[in-house]
């Protein structure tokens, strides 16, 4: 609605997209129409930031070299995960699909600037990380957004944030917070993959509020 109120009909909307949200591995390899990442973008714009600082830096990785360096990133990192699982776990973890790297047609990285002049430190002096926390709900509503349009994103953390950062040539000084796949998914699924595949089941709200 216009005003800024919201319907019971948007409020179930609502709770359907976040059930529905899913990180996404597997993608059809098809490009995303053109209005959808500008849009998404632009929705991350609306996230709240410490000090109003809006600190995230996208960097939309279409060279085949930046690429490449992330996928042999990811290879290696997941590769050394793995040493450290035994027995079912091991076997459990490699049968993972954990990065759609290879099919995705966007890929996107999400940098925090450390020294944004926006926002004038407002509400970092004694929480500096604020600032990564706010590149996060930025990658968050971006991630909603794009479901909302039938968009898929993967959150791939696999990687060593240092050759992430010297592969894509940014200042030394920002600091990778989320490297993004980004396509339309090849399935929709109100079920975390991770759930699916016996890794990690969700458990209830119940277990992690306290009350004091
Ligand atoms: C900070 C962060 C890092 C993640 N890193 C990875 C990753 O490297 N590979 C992967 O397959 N999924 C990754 N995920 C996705 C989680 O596995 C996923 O969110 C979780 O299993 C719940 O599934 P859902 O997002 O589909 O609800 C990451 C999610 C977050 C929030």
């Amino acid at each position: 609605m216009s005003d800024g109120t919201f319907d019971d009909a948007f409020v179930g909307d609502l709770d359907r997209l976040l059930r529905w949200r899913r990180d996404v591995r597997r993608f059809r390899r098809e490009p995303l129409e053109p209005h959808v990442l500008p849009e998404i973008l632009e929705a991350a714009e609306l996230a709240p930031s410490v000090g109003n600082s809006q600190p995230w830096r996208w960097v939309e990785v279409r060279s085949g070299a930046g690429r490449q360096a992330v996928r042999d990133s990811f290879t290696r990192c997941n590769t050394d995960a793995l040493r450290g699982y035994a027995g079912e776990r091991a076997r459990l973890y490699s049968s993972l699909k954990l990065a759609g790297l290879d099919d995705a047609p966007v890929q996107l990285a999400a940098f925090c600037e450390p020294d944004p002049g926006q926002g004038h430190g407002l509400g970092r002096q004694t929480a500096p990380e604020t600032l990564e926390y706010s590149v996060v709900t930025a990658v968050s509503t971006l991630w909603l957004a794009a479901r909302a349009r039938g968009v898929g994103v993967g959150w791939v953390s696999i990687l060593e944030p240092a050759e992430v950062t010297a592969a894509l040539d940014v200042p030394s000084t920002w600091k990778l917070v989320a490297y993004l796949c980004i396509g339309y998914p090849a399935r929709e699924t109100d079920t975390p993959e991770l759930e699916r595949a016996g890794w990690q089941f969700r458990t209830s709200a119940e277990e992690r509020l306290f009350v004091r």
